[in-house]
């Protein structure tokens, strides 16, 4: 399919746009069609060759574009109350709605998580034919290097390689910094020191755990395995696959507890979450003393994990019957699978994090219309700011609802 706004040359039209918007991803597409459904003429520009990069990427190339359930405590942020607003001005149903109505397959996942059937190119198609259908009109200009932002007389002052764009309204949509191929950049961040506005410090997100201990050996041994487990860090908690990999640990439940985790900080995981280990094993002693621990437990957590267990935590019960180790021995052993502690040495960093924890602090942005408490007419949205999601399509909607509350808040000239 090709879109006529779509366009990486650099002339852009000289009648004065009502409001610029950087970055073409999920929020600024979002927010570009809320604002040209309005009558606005709005100008995005994309320093990528294409635009919506992350979303075709996402959800294994099939997008998880909401989940059923979106409420705040999804959403990390130093203020939990900011995400409110935006989230019940456009909500994951209108969403839903709009995929609905554009006829696209879709299919609900674990945990109420929503991705499409056959592409996530069927969101960002979705999107740019909202952006064409308007009163308005949306110009995209790809391929564009901003090199410097000025405010002056009320207007925005946008310098790129070969000409200046002038505008009442600029709306900063660049994302974060994961994943520098698909489009991660601090931008965002750079504008909004400039305009003097908070940052709260920044890490990487929903991403895997590396590690340099013994535990480095046992992830590549066991490369490949993912087990069902219960992960806690802090207060935080989830239940889900773990995937053991070379680089270390991954799958749903590392990249979710990554979210909440400090380096130096211990991870508590619970190898057995549907039982009191302690119980299971003093009973299996009674019951089958003759048995081992290897016997015990792989048909519970693989032959192959409890083999690596065993040879770094109790080598001395490897052969041994239940009948030979002592009760209070079983029970420490037990408590080591139910409560096994872990240290990762990292994580892997942004170069494949999902998501950017902290960013343009939440205290300078209006939670309704997005705009800078202190800088009329500049405004951002989406993952640029303090607010990240939970893995489970809550990002995107961040990015739709923040986007299109801003949108809708835009001036009209
Ligand atoms: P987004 O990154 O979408 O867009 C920012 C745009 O700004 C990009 O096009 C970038 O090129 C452009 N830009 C940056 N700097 C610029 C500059 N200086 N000038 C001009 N343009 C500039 N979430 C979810 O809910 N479900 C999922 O399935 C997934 N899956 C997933 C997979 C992978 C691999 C990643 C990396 C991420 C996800 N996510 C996700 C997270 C989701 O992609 C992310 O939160 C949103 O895309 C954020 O939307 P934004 O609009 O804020 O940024």
């Amino acid at each position: 399919m090709t879109y006529p706004l779509i366009d990486s040359t650099q002339a852009v039209s000289t009648r004065h746009p009502d409001v610029v918007i950087i970055g073409a991803g999920a929020s600024g597409l979002m927010c570009a069609a809320t604002a040209a459904k309005r009558g606005l003429n709005v100008l995005v520009l994309e320093k990528a060759n294409k635009v919506g990069k992350k979303i075709l990427m996402s959800g294994g190339g099939k997008c998880n574009f909401t989940n059923y359930d979106v409420r705040p405590e999804h959403f990390i942020s130093q203020n939990p109350h900011f995400c409110k607003s935006a989230l019940s001005q456009y909500t994951q149903w209108d969403f839903f709605s709009l995929v609905n109505e554009y006829a696209i397959e879709w299919e609900e996942r674990k945990h109420g998580q929503l991705f499409c059937r056959h592409s996530a190119k069927d969101i960002l198609n979705m999107l740019l034919a909202e952006c064409q259908q308007q009163a308005g009109s949306v110009s995209i200009k790809t391929r564009q290097q901003i090199e410097q932002i000025t405010y002056a007389d009320g207007l925005f002052l946008i310098d790129t390689e070969t000409q200046q764009i002038r505008s009442k309204q600029l709306v900063i949509a660049t994302g974060a910094l994961s994943i520098p191929t698909l489009g991660g950049s601090g931008f965002g961040y750079q504008l909004a020191q400039q305009f003097q506005l908070p940052l709260v410090p920044r890490r990487a997100g929903l991403v895997p755990f590396t590690f340099t201990d013994q535990l480095k050996h046992l992830c590549s041994t066991l490369s490949g395995l993912a087990i069902d487990v219960g992960a806690r860090c802090g207060e935080a908690y989830f239940r889900e696959n773990l995937l053991f990999t070379h680089r270390g640990m991954s799958g749903p439940v590392a990249l979710q507890i990554s979210n909440y985790w400090q380096p130096g900080q211990a991870i508590e995981l619970d190898l057995l979450p549907e039982q009191n280990a302690s119980d299971l094993l003093l009973q299996a002693k009674q019951q089958q003393a003759k048995s081992g621990l290897k016997a015990l437990l792989s048909p519970l957590l693989s032959k192959k994990l409890v083999r690596e267990l065993l040879e770094m935590y109790w080598p001395e019960y490897q052969d041994k019957s239940l009948a030979e180790i002592p009760d209070k021995r079983l029970m420490k052993i037990a408590d080591s699978l139910n409560r096994w502690q872990i240290k990762p040495a990292d994580t892997e960093g942004y170069r494949t994090a999902e998501v950017t924890l902290g960013g343009v602090s939440t205290e300078a942005v209006s939670s309704k219309s997005f705009v800078c408490k202190h800088q009329p007419g500049l405004y951002f949205i989406g993952e640029v700011l303090d607010v990240t999601g939970h893995l489970g399509g809550y990002n995107f909607q961040w990015a739709w609802s923040s986007g299109y509350a801003c949108g809708t808040h835009l001036m009209l000239d």
